[in-house]
């Protein structure tokens, strides 16, 4: 029996945007996405824009998140900002271990995974990264890598925590490569990802959105969600585009 899952489209805007754009921007997807009533769309921005985007959207069914958060709840932490910080700021999702994240700011497994429970437990919902590099993928071990990110965030949050989440597989190679994996490469592994859930829960892998994220574009996003265990895109470079943005977003109401 197919689960009936409801897609999603979030954009990250990585660290891109400005006052004047991003009113413009959010401007645009607001109007531009009007009509879509089937999938749920949300923009993950920098934070110090979302006071900006928690007041253009709150009266809008685009939601919004952050794009990192701290594992700690508060303290000595220079420079971080806590879950409870965001929910502030109206924010329902927040990105855990994007690959940016683990590669340039040293994030790992345990530290993801207490940053996706810090998340939960203020009330977001973590939209938890995994993915393989390129060296990776060529010595035929994407699925060990995946399943050593997420079995870190199952072992220490519990099967149950994933309730409340959303994962995206994110292949290293293909973010902002413009190399988008194939609508087939990408399926294996959102199927893998499913039945490694479903080998603990059943239930709950049935319910649980896995995006798809790297070179998502207008032109490649139909494909993509077609696959039956692609529930929708995280976009970056994509997600700056208004015109883009919504033409992903109307694919995935579609
Ligand atoms: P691009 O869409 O620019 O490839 O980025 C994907 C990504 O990293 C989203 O989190």
């Amino acid at each position: 029996m197919m689960a009936m899952r409801s897609k999603l489209v979030a954009g990250n805007w990585k660290m891109h945007g400005g006052m004047v754009q991003n009113q413009a921007l959010l401007s645009a997807i607001v109007m531009g996405t009007a009509a879509l009533r089937k999938a749920d769309f949300a923009v993950c921005a920098p934070y110090p824009y979302l006071s900006q985007t928690q007041t253009l959207l709150r009266d809008t069914p685009i939601r919004w998140g952050a794009q990192n958060v701290s594992q700690y709840d508060k303290g000595a932490y220079t420079g971080e900002v806590s879950a409870a910080m965001l929910v502030d700021f109206g924010c329902r999702y927040v990105i855990a271990g994007h690959s940016e994240r683990r590669a340039l700011y040293g994030e790992d497994s345990h530290t993801v995974a207490l940053k996706f429970k810090a998340a939960q437990a203020a009330g977001l919902i973590p939209i938890l990264c995994v993915g393989e590099t390129l060296d990776q993928r060529e010595a035929a071990i994407t699925e060990q890598v995946v399943a050593e990110q997420l079995d870190a965030i199952i072992e220490s949050a519990g099967i149950n925590a994933l309730v409340q989440s959303v994962l995206a597989y994110e292949p290293v190679w293909a973010i902002g490569t413009g190399k988008t994996a194939t609508p087939g490469q990408a399926q294996d592994v959102h199927a893998f990802i499913r039945d490694r859930v479903a080998a603990h829960n059943p239930e709950v892998a049935a319910g649980l959105k896995i995006l798809y994220g790297g070179s998502v574009k207008a032109s490649n996003a139909e494909e993509l969600f077609a696959m039956p265990d692609i529930d929708g895109g995280l976009i970056g470079g994509a997600s700056l585009v208004a015109d883009e943005f919504i033409a992903i977003c109307r694919a995935a109401n579609n």
